[in-house]
């Protein structure tokens, strides 16, 4: 089997789908930067610098016209769109870009689709985007499944949850099944994932593991992690004079400059996921966030996929964007086991 990659990013998809013996043939993106990262860690697969607005199927057809259609799989984790309070798509770039893919799909009709995307998706009122994407699907004739999984469920050692769709046409497919928190298999916690990386500072970049780099932070932000317990404390244990006047009066966001804990799986790691002030990503007892390493972990990324980027806020986009590698692997083994079911 074969697959393509739309909206790669840094190659999480990918990766998981490489390791289960799956060839990945090209990845596509519009962010250029994400490039060397991609290439040096999936070959032999290819990135493809490009547009999903734009992007036409005579670009698409000369990497796939080899390929018989039922050993094709097409992937597509289109970003997250943003969504008002009233679940209305409030950025229809996102939308679009989905029903771009969906254009694809219909005029290639590759064996298998899978989408990945925000659980809000699909909870959006009316005729949505993704209501639109799925009528596709079906009058193209395909039958799928759909529904939240928690990639905490296939031994990443984060809670995230996103909404998965599979789609395929010789057989009526189902979604992963959870395979870590259930029966004798436990969720894999922080402590399982970082503990072991050497002991960095603030603004250090440790020489020995790549991108072991921690953000720097201002000396009152080091005061703060220094008040804050080890293991789960947050800002609601700082004495008075180190709580944020935007604080004072609001209970909200309780998780940011929090720190994470040991013996459970870690917040949903986002873009920002390398500064204490965009969520709970302190490290559960240095003074510091975690570095880009250890998200790379919490993503289970393995240690010798190595990130590239001018920036760090770059690499932590990357990171933050990917699908876990796991469950890249997890949902590569159902697209394996439906192959092997339609024959
Ligand atoms: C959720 S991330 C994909 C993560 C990736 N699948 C992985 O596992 O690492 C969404 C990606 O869509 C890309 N993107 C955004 N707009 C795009 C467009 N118009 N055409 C192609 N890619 C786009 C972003 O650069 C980003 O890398």
């Amino acid at each position: 089997m074969v697959a393509l990659d739309f909206f790669c990013g840094a190659g999480g998809l990918t990766r998981g789908f490489l390791n289960m013996g799956i060839e990945v043939r090209a990845g596509i993106d519009l962010n250029a930067s994400c490039k060397r990262t991609y290439e040096t860690n999936n070959r032999p697969a290819r990135f493809i610098p490009g547009d999903l607005s734009v992007l036409r199927g005579s670009d698409i057809a000369p990497l796939v016209d080899d390929i018989p259609r039922d050993e094709l799989i097409f992937m597509g984790c289109a970003p997250c769109q943003p969504f008002s309070k009233q679940r209305r798509e409030v950025n229809r770039d996102g939308g679009t870009l989905l029903e771009r893919f969906g254009r694809l799909v219909d005029e290639f009709r590759p064996g298998y689709v899978i989408i990945e995307n925000v659980p809000g998706i699909a909870k959006v009122r009316g005729n949505s985007t993704y209501k639109r994407f799925l009528k596709r699907l079906t009058n193209a004739g395909y039958k799928f499944a759909d529904g939240k999984l928690d990639a905490k469920w296939f031994g990443v050692p984060q809670t995230r949850n996103r909404w998965v769709v599979i789609a395929c046409r010789d057989i009526e497919p189902s979604l992963p099944e959870q395979t870590h928190g259930t029966g004798t298999t436990p969720f894999v916690t922080v402590r399982d994932a970082i503990r072991s990386y050497p002991r960095i500072r603030a603004g250090e970049q440790s020489v020995v593991v790549p991108n072991h780099r921690a953000a720097q932070i201002s000396e009152t932000n080091l005061q703060r992690l220094a008040v804050t317990p080890p293991d789960g404390g947050g800002r609601l244990n700082w004495p008075d004079e180190l709580v944020l006047d935007c604080h004072r009066k609001y209970e909200g966001h309780s998780d940011v400059y929090g720190r994470m804990r040991w013996d459970a799986p870690a917040p949903t790691l986002t873009c920002k996921c390398f500064s204490i002030s965009n969520g709970r990503y302190g490290h559960p007892e240095q003074n510091r966030a975690i570095s880009l390493r250890e998200a790379a972990k919490l993503q289970s990324f393995p240690d010798n996929y190595v990130f590239y980027g001018e920036s760090q806020a770059c690499i932590g986009a990357q990171i933050g964007n990917a699908v876990p590698v796991k469950m890249g692997e997890a949902l590569a083994r159902k697209i394996l086991q439906l192959k092997r079911q339609a024959r």
